[in-house]
């Protein structure tokens, strides 16, 4: 069974906050944070939540695929920064857009969700289990940011991208996802946190808890550089597909040195390893679809050309996948 991405959406917040604006919020500069991270803007919520996002970019990714709500089987939204504990995100995207008849439920891998839960679809369309999937990406960081530590709150955005995936027999359907591989590191997963709210019960109270992000951004940075170049080999080697006929590395948009050292390593041009950071931050498990969406509308993605997609981030997790387009 070919298993491929038919179409792409997103949908960011209405406002775009640049560098000089969040210099007047906290001691920082348009210098810093460009020369550092390659971020000039990223987009912030005024009322935007990960459901509305995440419905909006869904329905943009149905439009581009011909498909009707009602046709979707399962729905599955990454996020960490979800408003609602319950219900679940991806319920309230079926909701919203009408998907009547698929089942809908929420993943948390932080920066890599996007990318397993684009996996975990593939993997129940593979097994012909169901045969149309929404998976969508969709972030609002700024809520659970410290806005007094310049260290992370300048590094992230709000936003949501989203793919439609389905199960194709037809003979002209190319490969569409190839393969995988994927990991989690549980114990470095003190390097990025963000607590949830204390435990108060009738028989236990904890001391109030810091509820914002908190990073170390350089062992992430390290992290990145050295995981992802061997991560990627690896899933190449899997599926024996040549470094040299990889027309796009779309990686998570985490910090454009980190994507340079990943090139590097990788012995690969930078000209195949597109950013739109520059624009929007780091949007955890949105970066991935928005930046997909932002190819594909931008007529950079031809049929036939081979991507490897890849995400990194808390937990630590990571992992990457080689498709067709
Ligand atoms: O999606 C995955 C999630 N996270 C990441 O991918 C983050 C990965 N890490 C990074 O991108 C980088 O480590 C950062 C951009 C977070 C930091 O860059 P760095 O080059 O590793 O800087 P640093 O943390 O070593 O800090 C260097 C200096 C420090 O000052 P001193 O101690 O040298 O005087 C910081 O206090 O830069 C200072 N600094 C800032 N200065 C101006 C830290 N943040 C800022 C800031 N503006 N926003």
């Amino acid at each position: 069974m070919i298993v491929r991405i038919t179409g792409t959406g997103s949908m960011l917040p209405a406002k775009q906050v640049t560098n000089l604006e969040i210099s007047q919020i906290v001691d920082t500069s348009d210098e810093w944070i460009r020369e550092r991270t390659g971020i000039g803007a990223r987009y912030l919520s005024t009322g935007e939540t990960v459901a509305s996002l995440a419905t909006g970019a869904c329905e943009k990714a149905l439009e581009m695929a011909g498909r009707t709500a009602e046709e979707v089987d399962l729905i599955l939204v990454a996020s960490c920064s979800s408003e609602m504990l319950l219900p679940c995100s991806a319920c309230q995207v079926q909701a919203n857009i009408g998907a009547r008849r698929a089942v809908a439920f929420d993943l948390n891998a932080a920066c890599s969700g996007f990318m397993f839960a684009l996996n975990t679809a593939y993997a129940y369309l593979q097994a012909g289990i169901y045969k149309t999937a929404l998976i969508a990406g969709s972030e609002v960081l700024s809520k659970i940011m410290d806005w007094e530590d310049r260290g992370t709150c300048v590094l992230f955005g709000d936003g949501a991208g989203a793919v439609v995936l389905e199960a194709d027999a037809s003979t002209n359907a190319g490969r569409g996802l190839i393969g995988f591989v994927q990991y989690s590191d549980g114990s470095k997963g003190e390097a990025l946190v963000c607590e949830s709210r204390a435990l108060h019960n009738p028989y236990y109270s904890e001391e109030s808890k810091n509820t914002y992000v908190q990073m170390d951004g350089r062992e992430i940075f390290k992290f990145a550089a050295r995981q992802v170049p061997v991560t990627i080999e690896e899933v190449l080697q899997k599926t024996a597909i040549p470094k040299e006929e990889i027309s796009y590395f779309v990686l998570h948009q985490a910090n454009a040195r980190i994507i340079e050292a990943i090139a590097k390593r990788l012995d690969m041009g930078l000209e195949k390893f597109p950013l739109n950071l520059d624009q929007v931050g780091n949007m955890s498990s949105a970066s991935l679809p928005v930046l997909l969406d932002k190819l594909q509308r931008e007529g950079r993605l031809d049929r036939g050309m081979k991507l490897v997609l890849s995400g990194f981030g808390a937990g630590l997790t990571y992992g990457a996948c080689v498709l067709e387009w």
